[in-house]
């Protein structure tokens, strides 16, 4: 058989390519399913998760060389001629499928290791002896979720198209008995030779442009993990006397953590927050008390809960008292300075927030990182490529004067 291709059948370094690269991109899809349905909790079954995504991660950057190699080696050869020319519509269809299935081999490895690189923190590797991390990509947990809904949806996409590139494939095996399979698989010799034509110009321009299309839609579809919009139910405790009291009409308290280099992001549905704040001197003071026991975080809630990290058993509330602080200069944020107390351990933290005020409303929004170690939290889990050390605790709440 040739190496090269020709107007009948594709050569064996076509081949060879087409097919090591199917097998990886469909295992790829089959193990970042498995490695995705494993159940989370325990050191050991971080480990094996961990296992998981490190062959998923390395077939997919093998699959991502071959394609590139391949690509070049494409770009030198003239590609088998349509069999059936007067069958303008399907020719067009399959020139528009393999463009999409060309975009789909490069753009979902590479989202892969965009979102591997941006995610904050330790992750499961790459099993390869050159670097994990690809320069000018911040670690930047919000960036890594945007690679990480495309990637999500890009399967789904990447998937749909190949069930139709074989279904195409097995009707001219089937149906059209026409020898097509034999260009790509099988004796080239039995390809049958297609008749001489021009394909126009305009059909390989459309066809692009119709590829492409396809995977800008991917870019734009929602990706696969939402994240918990639970109405949180608010209690308040009573107010402070003496100071302008403020009642929360609705918020959200949630955390971002990181689990095997993936952020995984949850919320508090029961807490108490006492404000008092006097917009003349932009001050007060706030206490909020969490209930451990309504946190919801992904599959890793009850983890999360249990003796190993917040034991929510032993310490079921979690408590933040602090003052209110005014900005330091126009255009900086409030921070509420005090002392923040989770699974019984108190540490001085401060929480920059954004106030807006309109008449008796307030809307304040802010965000805190705090290092689980300094809570004891998780404390055999030394390592941070398992469970990271940062956590995030944000909220974003509405508040009427009362
Ligand atoms: C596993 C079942 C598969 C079968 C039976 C199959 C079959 C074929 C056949 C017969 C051709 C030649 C079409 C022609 O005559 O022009 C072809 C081409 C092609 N296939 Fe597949 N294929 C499979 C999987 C895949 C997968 C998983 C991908 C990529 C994700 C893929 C990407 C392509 C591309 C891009 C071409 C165009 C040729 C090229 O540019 O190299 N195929 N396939
Ligand atoms: C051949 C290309 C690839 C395909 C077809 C593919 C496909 C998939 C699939 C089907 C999932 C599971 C999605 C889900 O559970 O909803 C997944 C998840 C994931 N993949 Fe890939 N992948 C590819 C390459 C890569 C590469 C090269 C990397 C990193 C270097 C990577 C990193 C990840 C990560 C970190 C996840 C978990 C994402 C999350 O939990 O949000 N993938 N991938």
């Amino acid at each position: 058989m040739k190496a090269v291709n020709t107007p009948r059948a594709y050569g064996w370094v076509a081949r060879f390519f087409h097919w090591t690269v199917a097998v990886l991109i469909l295992a790829a899809i089959a193990i970042g399913l498995y490695a995705g349905g494993l159940p989370q909790g325990g050191q050991s079954q971080m480990e094996a998760i961990f296992a998981a995504y490190s062959v998923h991660k390395t077939l997919g950057m093998v699959a991502l060389i071959l394609v590139a190699l391949r690509l070049l080696w494409t770009l030198t050869q003239t590609k088998p001629r349509p069999l059936h020319p007067q069958r303008r519509l399907e020719n067009l269809a399959a020139e528009v499928m393999h463009g999409a299935l060309w975009i789909g081999m490069i753009v979902m490895p590479l989202s892969g290791w965009l979102l591997h690189s941006a995610a904050p923190g330790g992750f499961a590797r790459i099993l390869w002896p050159f670097g994990q991390r690809l320069p000018f990509i911040p670690e930047d947990a919000a960036l890594s979720g945007r690679f990480a809904d495309f990637h999500e949806a890009g399967w789904w996409l990447l998937a749909g198209l190949v069930v139709l590139h074989v279904a195409g494939a097995l009707k001219h095996a089937i149906i059209d008995r026409d020898g097509a399979m034999s260009r790509m698989a099988g004796n080239p010799d039995r390809a049958p030779e297609p008749p001489s034509a021009m394909t126009g110009i305009m059909s390989h321009v459309l066809a692009a442009v119709a590829a492409c299309t396809i995977w800008v839609g991917a870019a734009f579809l929602p990706g696969g993990s939402p994240v918990q919009e639970n109405a949180p139910t608010i209690a308040v405790l009573p107010q402070d006397p003496g100071t302008s009291g403020w009642i929360v009409e609705q918020g959200v308290l949630n955390i971002e953590v990181t689990q095997a280099g993936n952020a995984v992001t949850g919320q508090f549905d029961q807490w108490q927050a006492d404000i008092a704040y006097d917009p003349e001197n932009r001050s007060g003071r706030v206490t909020v008390i969490v209930d451990i026991a309504s946190l919801t975080l992904g599959a890793v809630g009850d983890a999360a809960k249990g003796p190993d990290f917040l034991n929510a058993a032993t310490h079921p509330t979690a408590r933040f008292e602090a003052d209110i602080l005014p900005p330091a200069a126009q255009g900086e944020p409030h921070v509420a300075h005090g002392l923040l107390t989770i699974a019984g351990q108190t540490v001085e933290a401060d929480l920059p927030f954004e106030l807006t005020l309109e008449g008796n409303l307030a809307r304040a929004t802010g965000r805190m990182g705090v290092d689980r170690r300094d809570f004891a939290i998780g404390a055999n889990y030394t390592d941070e490529s398992t469970v990271g050390f940062s956590v995030v605790i944000g909220f974003d709440l509405t508040a009427n004067r009362q």
